[in-house]
């Protein structure tokens, strides 16, 4: 009865990365090496440490501007002070410059739905 607890226990275990890397987040990562990486560094990196840009790790539901080792923010990202929801995330992504007008982050946006889903769902798989 125990050794089957234990069986059990693996096989949940074993399970659970599997689970974590659905296709659309295996999606969302592959964007993000190609359109994020080069100024975040990856959220599921062992060591986080601020590039260009912040750690994004953990960044769903913290306030716009606040990770703690970026000390670049700009005014306007500061000012900003809205929580990273999954929905306001989705409108940043879209167009960053439109929703924090005079953000340092110089990205043109991410126009296809389904690529910012994609690329959230791998932000939250990473927490
Ligand atoms: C050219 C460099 C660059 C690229 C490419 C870039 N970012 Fe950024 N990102 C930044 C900088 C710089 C900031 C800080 C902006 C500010 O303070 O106005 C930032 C801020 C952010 C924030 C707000 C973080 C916080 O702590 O409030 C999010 C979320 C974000 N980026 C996500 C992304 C994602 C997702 C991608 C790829 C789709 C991406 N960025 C691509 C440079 C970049």
């Amino acid at each position: 009865m125990k050794t089957l607890t234990v069986i059990a226990g693996f096989v949940a275990l074993a399970a659970a990365p599997a689970m974590a890397q659905s296709p659309q987040v295996a999606q969302g990562k592959k964007l993000f090496q190609q359109k994020c990486a080069v100024c975040h560094v990856a959220p599921d990196a062992a060591t986080q440490a601020a590039r260009v840009g912040p750690s994004l790790k953990g960044v769903i539901g913290r306030k716009a501007g606040t990770s703690p080792t970026f000390p670049r923010y700009s005014a306007a990202m500061k000012k900003h002070g809205a929580v990273w929801t999954e929905a306001n995330l989705d409108k940043y992504l879209e167009n960053p410059r439109a929703v924090v007008k005079g953000t340092t982050m110089a990205f043109v946006g991410l126009k296809q739905p389904a690529e910012r889903a994609a690329v959230i769902a791998y932000l939250k798989s990473a927490k």
